[in-house]
C-alpha cells in the first residue's frame, strides 16, 4: 500500500483526457497532472526538446513525491520515454497510437491515424507499426494545427472543422474502417470527426488501456492506496487556468492552480 499520488503531465490540455480514464478506474487514488501548456505543442519540437520539457515535468513530479508518472502525452512517451525509463527509478507508464488493435479488427485493411509529427515521425511509432500492422495499409496524417486550436479551447470552431475535413479527406478515399487518434488532445475532436467521417468508421485511443495498465502496474507493485475516499486531483498550469478549467467542467471538484514550471 502507498498514499503517495500518482503523477502524470502533458504539453496541455489534451492529457486531461486520459486523467479522466485513470480517475474512472482507480478514483482512490491521489492525482498530480501537470499542463505544460507554455511548451504546447510538442509535437513540432526536436527529440532533444521534448527530452529536456520531459526531464522538466517529471523532475517537478517526483519532487512532489509520485510514485508512479503516467506520461499522458504520445510525443513525449515516443521521443522520450525510453531515456525517462533509464534515468529514474520510478515506474512510467506511457501512451502510444492504438496500431495494434485497430489493424487486428480492421476489415478493410486500411488504418488511418492522425497523430503529430513528432510521433509519426519517432522511431518507436515506426517499429510498432512495423511489429503490429503487416498486410494493412496505414494512411498517416500530421495533425499540424490541431494542438494550438485545442489549447485555444477551439474545440467545436469552424477553423477546426475545415482543418479536420482537409485531414481526413485522403483516409476516407481509401476507404479506411479505423481511426486511431495518436494524441491525447484529439479525443475532444471525436464529436466533429464523427460528424465528418462515414458512420461506419470507428474511432480508437489509448485511454481506456493506460488506466489498465497504471492499475496493474501499482497492483504488481502493491502500491495501490487502497482506501475508500476518494482521492484529492490537483491540477498545474503554467498557462490558462480558465481553459484548464474548461475541459474538467464535468469532473469536479478538482484542484486547479497556476504554477511557472
Ligand atoms: N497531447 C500530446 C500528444 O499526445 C500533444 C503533443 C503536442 O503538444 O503537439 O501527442
Amino acid at each position: 500500500m502507498n498514499k503517495d499520488p500518482i503523477g502524470m503531465f502533458d504539453s496541455g490540455v489534451g492529457g486531461t483526457s486520459i486523467w479522466k480514464e485513470v480517475r474512472k478506474l482507480l478514483p482512490n487514488e491521489d492525482t498530480i497532472f501537470l499542463a505544460d501548456s507554455k511548451n504546447a505543442p510538442y509535437g513540432e519540437k526536436s527529440e532533444a526538446e521534448i527530452q529536456g520539457l520531459s526531464i522538466k515535468n517529471t523532475e517537478l513530479l517526483l519532487e512532489k513525491k509520485c510514485k508512479l508518472i503516467i506520461v499522458a502525452c504520445n510525443t513525449a512517451t515516443t521521443n522520450a520515454i525510453d531515456y525517462l525509463r533509464k534515468t529514474y527509478d520510478v515506474p512510467f507508464i506511457g501512451i502510444e497510437p492504438a496500431i495494434k488493435p485497430a489493424a487486428l479488427q480492421s476489415t478493410s485493411k486500411t488504418v488511418g491515424i492522425l497523430a503529430t509529427k513528432g510521433t509519426l515521425s519517432s522511431s518507436l511509432f515506426h517499429s510498432t507499426s512495423e511489429n503490429y500492422a503487416a498486410g494493412i495499409q496505414i494512411i498517416e496524417q500530421e495533425g499540424t494545427g490541431l494542438v494550438p486550436l485545442i489549447e485555444a479551447g477551439k474545440t467545436d470552431s469552424e477553423e477546426t472543422r475545415k482543418l479536420l475535413k482537409r485531414y481526413l479527406a485522403p483516409m476516407i478515399s481509401a476507404n479506411i474502417d479505423y481511426l486511431v487518434l495518436g494524441c491525447t488532445h484529439y479525443p475532444y475532436l471525436v464529436p466533429i470527426l464523427k460528424s465528418i467521417l462515414p458512420a461506419h468508421v470507428k474511432i480508437i485511443d489509448s485511454g481506456a488501456a493506460v488506466a489498465k495498465q497504471t492499475k496493474a502496474v501499482l497492483e504488481k507493485n502493491n502500491a495501490l492506496k487502497r482506501e475508500v475516499e476518494k482521492g484529492d486531483s490537483t491540477f498545474y498550469t503554467n498557462n490558462s487556468v480558465q481553459t484548464l478549467s474548461s475541459f474538467l467542467k464535468d469532473s469536479a471538484p478538482t484542484n486547479i492552480t497556476y504554477l511557472d514550471f
